[in-house]
């Protein structure tokens, strides 16, 4: 971490010649259960990794917004007000320069604050599955609320997060990444109702019942801004009108066998996957609370079957690192993140880590698919301000 925040200020100074007014964070996630739940209205259960996003931050005199990071080449500026006029055209910047715009949509009046430097560094792997465009997202979020005096709530943001992915980036997101990225707590879930709102910390207890979480990231990159991700998202809608609810959230388990009368049979399974999952959701949250995490391997394990066999977004890397995990010591693991590439989560004993590790080389090798990248994550605090 003070790693990021040096090299963030160190670049702060060469591109501004000043210091910052300050350093915020925010982290990526991974989701332990609930996978295309949230735009059902349903639920979700992620946490916030020790992997975050650094933005330093410091107000201008005039009313331009300047965005750089460690990772790209050259400065993004532009007048606050001009900011709707370039969205969707900035590559990776419409992430921080969306949340500006979104803040104007929210009630910030960006004809009257101040401009901003904004210059980011990250841990988050990008690409990975593991919500870099979120972390990015939500420093900025809490940056420019502080600065700004605007005072919002952490769910007002998660939903400008959220408002700045859909209109800004033009990627059709739920609101799971900014709620994980913004609500996380050490060694606790994020457990998050999508319809009401309402949020949950669920205790882990990873470190006390000797477990951890392996990332599986298989190098295989995916976009939710084309393609799959819209589609699934298009398919669930339809599936709601036809069964005359206004989302997937209004129906259950016991409504699944007229479903199947009245539905195709793919937008059935599509369907059936977010019915199944947001009762397995409920489920591992009871399993945490009454007998730890020790006891949730096979809803988890469960949710990848349902993703790859109804809802079909998991490619063969992702079953072959589960699989991989599953047969080394792993007491479950699944997909996580939207899919169509990115990476699974293995919940496994500390002493069978090096030995899945290995296996997924081999495995990997075998199959001829390029060595994924293996690294265990800590449950952690969500965005706040470092300094
Ligand atoms: C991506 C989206 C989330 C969520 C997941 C699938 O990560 O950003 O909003 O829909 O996919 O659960």
């Amino acid at each position: 971490m003070s790693d990021i925040r040096d090299d963030a200020t160190e670049l702060f100074t060469a591109i501004t010649g000043r210091t910052p007014d300050g350093l915020w964070s925010a982290p990526g996630r991974v989701n332990l259960i609930g996978e295309h739940t949230d735009y059902n209205q349903g639920f979700v259960l992620p946490f916030a990794i020790d992997r975050r996003t650094v933005v330093a931050a410091g107000l201008r005199e005039d009313a331009v917004i300047r965005v750089a990071s460690t990772f790209s080449t050259g400065v993004v500026e532009l007048p606050l007000a001009e900011l709707d006029g370039v969205r969707g055209q900035m590559d990776w910047a419409d992430y921080p320069l969306g949340v500006a715009w979104g803040l104007g949509r929210s009630g910030a009046d960006l004809a009257a604050v101040p401009g901003v430097d904004l210059v980011i560094d990250s841990t988050v792997p990008v690409g990975a599955g593991l919500s870099s465009s979120a972390a990015i997202e939500c420093a900025v979020a809490v940056a420019l609320d502080e600065l700004w005096r605007l005072g919002m709530s952490r769910p007002a943001l998660a939903r400008i997060g959220q408002l700045a992915e859909n209109e800004f980036v033009g990627a059709p997101t739920g609101i799971m990444d900014q709620s994980a990225s913004l609500l996380g707590r050490p060694d606790a879930a994020v457990f998050l109702d999508c319809r009401s709102l309402e949020v949950e910390l669920v205790d882990l207890g990873l470190a006390a019942a000797g477990l951890t979480v392996l990332v599986m990231d298989t190098r295989v990159a995916h976009a939710h801004s084309t393609g799959g991700y819209g589609e699934r998202r298009a398919s669930c809608e339809r599936g709601a009108a036809t069964l005359g609810v206004s989302s997937l959230r209004e129906i259950g388990i016991q409504d699944l066998d007229r479903a199947r009368e009245l539905l195709d049979d793919v937008t059935f399974r599509r369907v059936r996957h977010v019915v199944t999952e947001n009762q397995r959701v409920l489920d591992t949250v009871r399993a945490l609370r009454e007998n730890g995490p020790l006891a949730i391997g096979d809803l988890l394990d469960a949710s990848h079957r349902s993703l790859r066999d109804d809802f079909e977004v998991s490619v063969p890397e992702l079953d072959l690192a589960v699989e991989t995990a599953l047969e080394n010591g792993a007491i479950g693991a699944r997909m996580t993140g939207g899919g169509f590439g990115g990476s699974a989560i293995a919940l496994a004993p500390l002493d069978a880590v090096s030995r899945i590790q290995v296996a997924l080389d081999g495995a990997f090798a075998e199959h001829g698919f390029t060595n994924p990248e293996v690294f265990t994550v800590t449950p952690s605090t969500g965005a706040e301000r470092d300094s």
